[in-house]
């Protein structure tokens, strides 16, 4: 594609907030419109410290009757390897915790790898079917690795394709140990949709906070595209959109 058609291609837009809280507020905004707008909607949802204040948000609206999620159907970006389904650090326990239980979500509707298989090929594969099953992705929201990987597409050489295993880096496992009683009990492995199955969303919303994400935003949305930087290829997506607050965007 040359650089002028690629222009046209390229929309990302960039909705700037003060805060946390303003973020959470804006980035359930849009959710609330897609599902307003579409309530069949298909949802590809991220886990994380930061869309937890936006889940808290959708939980409000839904309890002011302002939000249905009856025919809403969900696929989840990633899961660790080995967690039993109870582990409070399961990403399946997350979004229990944080959204799933509290809204009218039909949990027949509910997609999330099965990190308790240990077939990796035929999980992978089950999984990539059941997204494509419910007609791809309306919306994707994602959050941001400090190493720019999004679900769990560390950096490499290559953009994985599909639903994949992936060993994690040692720079993740480091980040993700705060929520474990040790390092030694953090997963050296998860399920992950592949860069392809996100791209393949119609929609996608990122939400970044706080500064030790400014390195990595300005790397991956001013810097080049390139599978070091997985994030960086959403400057390829059609209708991207970063609600990040003003520390995280300090440094462009
Ligand atoms: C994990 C998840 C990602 C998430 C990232 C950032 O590794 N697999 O989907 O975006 O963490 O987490 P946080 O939002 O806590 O910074």
């Amino acid at each position: 594609m040359g650089a002028e058609a690629l222009k046209e291609v390229c929309i990302m837009k960039i909705i700037r907030v003060k805060d946390y809280e303003e973020l959470s507020r804006k980035a359930a905004n849009i959710l609330f419109a897609q599902i307003v707008l579409k309530p069949e909607s298909v949802l590809g949802l991220a886990t994380g410290s930061s869309p937890i204040g936006l889940y808290e948000h959708l939980v409000e609206m839904y309890n002011h009757g302002d939000l249905d999620f009856s025919n809403i159907k969900t696929a989840n970006l990633d899961e660790y390897v080995g967690l039993s389904l109870d582990n409070d650090q399961s990403y399946k326990y997350f979004m229990n915790e944080h959204l799933f239980s509290k809204v009218n979500i039909d949990s027949k509707n509910v997609n999330i790898p099965d990190g308790t298989n240990p077939d990796a090929e035929a999980e992978c594969s089950r999984y990539e079917k059941a997204i494509g099953a419910l007609g791809g992705i309306d919306l994707q929201l994602l959050g941001i690795g400090n190493n720019g990987h999004i679900g769990f597409n560390e950096p490499g050489d290559f953009f994985p394709k599909e639903t994949h295993i992936v060993d994690l880096t040692e720079s993740t496992i480091e980040a993700n140990k705060r929520f474990f009683e040790d390092i030694s009990m953090v997963p050296r492995q998860a399920y992950t949709m592949g860069i392809g199955t996100i791209m393949k969303a119609g929609k996608i919303v990122m939400v970044a906070n706080g500064e030790k994400k400014a390195p990595i935003i300005k790397e991956a949305f001013y810097g080049k595209i390139t599978p070091q930087v997985p994030a960086s290829i959403l400057q390829l997506h059609p209708d991207f959109t970063l609600v990040a607050d003003e520390a995280a965007l300090s440094q462009i």
